[in-house]
């Protein structure tokens, strides 16, 4: 007989601390304009292919970058892009200006932070040879009376007197964001899971060459690596619990460091005919297993500043995929109470929309159009159609094709 399972979970009061409540930008990549209000604990980024769900996350991934302790900042998170005509909208008119505007809430003491950020580059000299530089960068507080304090307006009297500083946010320079540091370090935290497992298999090939922050592959085993002994033990212990049951053969998963070079290692224990079992390292590991490592791994992390996962259905059983919803759903309850995470996910998985619990308000409908992306929340009709016990697959994801209804995909030769 098939075995219990539940895909529901009761539509839930708030579990995280903090959240990115609102996002607004404009000229952003394939977005020249959009707005998202009452951004849930867990959001769900659905579209076709190169609507601009990763150009979406890409906003936080920016915020990330001008946070961070190491090498953040505006001119490397724009450099690392490829410079600010790859991030400006092309559909940009006369408005040039990238602009990002976000508030994050505090849903314990209904208070937040609105941090406003432009960019452009100087309207003088030739662009190439002219690096970005601020529009405006605003800092407010927001009371629990609605109330906003402000904290930071530029451009501003030092900005007129020296015109390179505007080269640089406050957010990034420790002397200057004194009153607003949590800020920074808040999205300093954010963490992107985009784990290409080819990266991390190959690690000896690309030695060294990580990508700060972005545990795309070796950045991964490195974060293991730093955490403290106790701590990854015990989190690599669940892990093994978690994976035993969709990789039956395993036996056991430990962390270690070779005797040689230092690097580190994960290693698995699989049943073998031979009695003390055959012993492999992640670059042994099948892509799939090595993802939901990663995905367990980044669950287990303590923090609140909001995690991106970029498609988790990648390389992973369909089965497996459905009940993903729900764990990362029941993970962030059993955490203490309000230290959840804020968790959004680009996906294009029907098995991962599956579950009829999901909060409809988390999902964010991308859709384009021949003037920029537009953002959305659910319309009536996929309300309607959820409310009667529709899951977001059969509700709203038919409403994100990604080809017109018959029309063939074809390769002419
Ligand atoms: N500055 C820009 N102006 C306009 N369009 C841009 C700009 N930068 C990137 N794009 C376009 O944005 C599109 C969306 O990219 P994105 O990678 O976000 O799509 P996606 O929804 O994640 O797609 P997929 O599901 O295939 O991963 C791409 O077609 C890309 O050419
Ligand atoms: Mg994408």
């Amino acid at each position: 007989m098939a075995k219990f399972r539940v895909y529901f979970f009761i539509q839930y009061g708030r579990t995280v601390a903090l959240r990115i409540s609102r996002i607004m930008i404009k000229n952003w990549r394939n977005f020249r304009g959009s707005e998202v209000s009452d951004v849930s604990d867990v959001v769900y980024l659905l579209g076709p292919n190169a609507s601009g769900k990763s150009n979406f996350l890409d906003v936080m991934r920016f915020l990330r970058d001008l946070g961070k302790s190491k090498g953040g900042g505006l001119q490397e998170a724009v450099e690392s892009r490829g410079g600010i005509s790859k991030i400006r909208c092309l559909h940009a008119r006369q408005d040039t200006e990238v602009l990002i505007d976000v508030d994050v809430f505090d849903d314990d003491t209904s208070t937040g932070w609105n941090y406003t950020l432009g960019f452009n580059i100087p309207s003088k000299g030739f662009e190439k040879n002219r690096r970005p530089h601020i529009t405006k960068e605003i800092v407010n507080r927001i009371e629990n009376t609605g109330e906003k304090i402000n904290l930071l307006k530029r451009p501003n009297m030092e900005d007129e007197q020296d015109e390179a500083q505007r080269q640089q946010t406050y957010l990034e320079q420790i002397n200057t964001n004194k009153d607003f540091r949590f800020l920074a370090e808040y999205f300093g935290s954010i963490t992107y899971y985009h784990l290409v497992p080819q990266l991390l298999k190959f690690g000896d090939e690309i030695s060294g060459r990580t990508l700060e922050d972005d545990p795309f592959g070796q950045e991964f085993l490195l974060r293991v690596s730093a955490t403290q002994e106790r701590t990854r033990n015990n989190r690599l212990k669940k892990i093994e619990k978690a994976l035993r049951s969709v990789v039956p053969q395993m036996e056991d998963l430990r962390f270690l460091k070779d005797g040689i070079t230092g690097r580190p290692h994960l290693e698995i224990k699989f049943k073998h005919h031979r009695p003390r079992g055959a012993r492999q390292r992640e670059d042994q590991f099948s892509d799939g297993t090595l993802r939901l490592i990663a995905l367990f791994w980044l669950l287990q992390e303590t923090g609140d500043a909001p995690l991106l996962l970029e498609e988790p259905e990648l390389s992973l059983n369909e089965e497996v995929v459905r009940q993903l919803s729900y764990l990362i759903e029941t993970v962030r309850r059993r955490r203490s109470p309000s230290s959840g995470r804020q968790i959004f996910i680009s996906t294009h998985s029907y098995a991962l929309l599956s579950n009829p619990g999901i909060n409809a308000d988390g999902i964010i409908i991308i859709e384009p159009s021949d003037d920029g992306s537009r953002t959305r929340k659910i319309n009536t009709a996929e309300q309607a159609a959820l409310s009667v016990g529709l899951s977001p697959a059969e509700a709203v994801l038919p409403n994100t094709r990604g080809l017109p209804v018959g029309m063939q995909l074809k390769l002419e030769l």
